[in-house]
């Protein structure tokens, strides 16, 4: 069935970018099909002035507003819907309504104190609507690894899979390293910043979310770091599964002392994602960059006056030569807690 809709006219390689804003904004049509063509992408959207104003604001007369026919998507069910009648409507509440998906593997939180027959009817209620082999209860992420505990709720065990962002592959060690796909698009969004030749400095890169998609898009190379010797493995595999235009040269170690060995202005870029303990590593990142060199500083706060102050005062602690360009809210953290990404310039 075809439906009128308003809806928003998206150069293609902008697209991700606005209907990520216009999920979190809460005005996306789920009901309905983005539809593409060659140059564009139609994004359905409910009718709301002003948010779409506010938007509209970011990206000029790249992007308009109009109407189209799109496909109407059947309303499908939702793992929570399977549990109706099964589980009390006071559980029900707790329980979220997303989980994530990591190839093979879905990964749920739930609360700590969900009897494991609950959490078992809520494994399989996920394994049903969602193509895996294995639905495992997540912890918070833990140590300095920055993993999660994860406990086996449905399907059987699984150790490795393969999970996919943008087409590029990554091998990963479920239960032996930090993965969260809800960083794809950060990911994207900083690799679409960097120029063919620039020398990059990843220094926490896990399994390579940012270094992998820097050089799957640019004839760049990546240093990446990374203390936990599972997360390099898991590195090291996926760059021999991809196409790569770049180069990523993977090294296993503490990044303070790792950066010792570059010596001088390197690094055209650092990316820090390492948001519980980035800010002391700031001191060690700008030593390695170039006069004009961008670090992209991912840190944890409540607000962006917050943050700023933080990143502020350790540059007035240490005498550093760098400035704020820019923050930007990332994901959220904790209740009123909020990962952000702190750009900033070597000057
Ligand atoms: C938030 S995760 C990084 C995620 C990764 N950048 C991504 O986008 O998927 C933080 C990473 O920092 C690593 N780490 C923690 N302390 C470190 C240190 N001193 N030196 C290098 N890596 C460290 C952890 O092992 C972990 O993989």
């Amino acid at each position: 069935m075809m439906m009128k809709s308003l809806c928003l006219k998206v150069p293609k390689k902008l697209a991700n970018e606005v209907i990520m804003k216009l999920k979190a904004l809460g005005i996306l049509r789920a009901d309905l099909r983005i539809r593409r063509n060659e140059e564009y992408v139609y994004i359905p959207i409910k009718p709301s002035k002003e948010l779409v104003s506010s938007l509209l604001k970011d990206y000029g007369e790249a992007v308009e507003i109009t109407e189209s026919l799109f496909t109407h998507i059947p309303k499908q069910l939702g793992f929570k819907d399977l549990l109706k009648g099964l589980v009390s409507d006071e559980l029900l509440n707790r329980i979220p309504r997303s989980f994530d998906i990591v190839g093979k593997v879905a990964l749920v939180q739930l609360p700590n104190d969900l009897p494991n027959d609950v959490a078992r009817l809520v494994g399989e209620a996920i394994m049903k609507v969602a193509n895996v082999k294995a639905v495992y209860a997540r912890s918070p992420v833990l140590g300095d690894y920055r993993v999660r505990n994860l406990r086996l709720i449905a399907g059987g065990d699984i150790d490795e899979t393969i999970y996919v962002e943008y087409g590029i592959k990554f091998y990963v060690l479920v239960k032996k390293v930090y993965i969260n796909p809800s960083l794809s698009t950060e990911h994207r969004r900083i690799a679409e910043l960097v120029h063919d030749g620039e020398l990059v400095l990843d220094m926490f890169s896990g399994i390579g979310g940012f270094s992998l998609h820097i050089a799957k898009l640019h004839e760049a190379t990546v240093f990446s770091i990374d203390i936990n010797p599972y997360a390099i493995q898991c590195l090291i595999r996926s760059i021999s599964m991809n196409k790569l235009k770049g180069k990523v040269i993977p090294i296993c170690g503490d990044a303070k002392v790792v950066i010792k060995y570059f010596k001088g202005d390197l690094f055209d870029r650092v990316i820090m994602n390492n948001p519980t303990r980035a800010l002391n590593f700031l001191e060690d990142s700008v030593k390695v960059t170039k006069l004009g060199a961008s670090i992209h500083l991912y840190t944890i706060g409540s607000s962006v006056n917050d943050v700023i102050e933080d990143v502020e005062k350790v540059i007035k602690d240490k005498s550093l030569n760098i400035e704020v360009i820019n923050v930007q809210r990332v994901l959220d953290y904790a209740p009123h807690q909020y990962i952000f990404r702190v750009d900033l310039r070597r000057s």
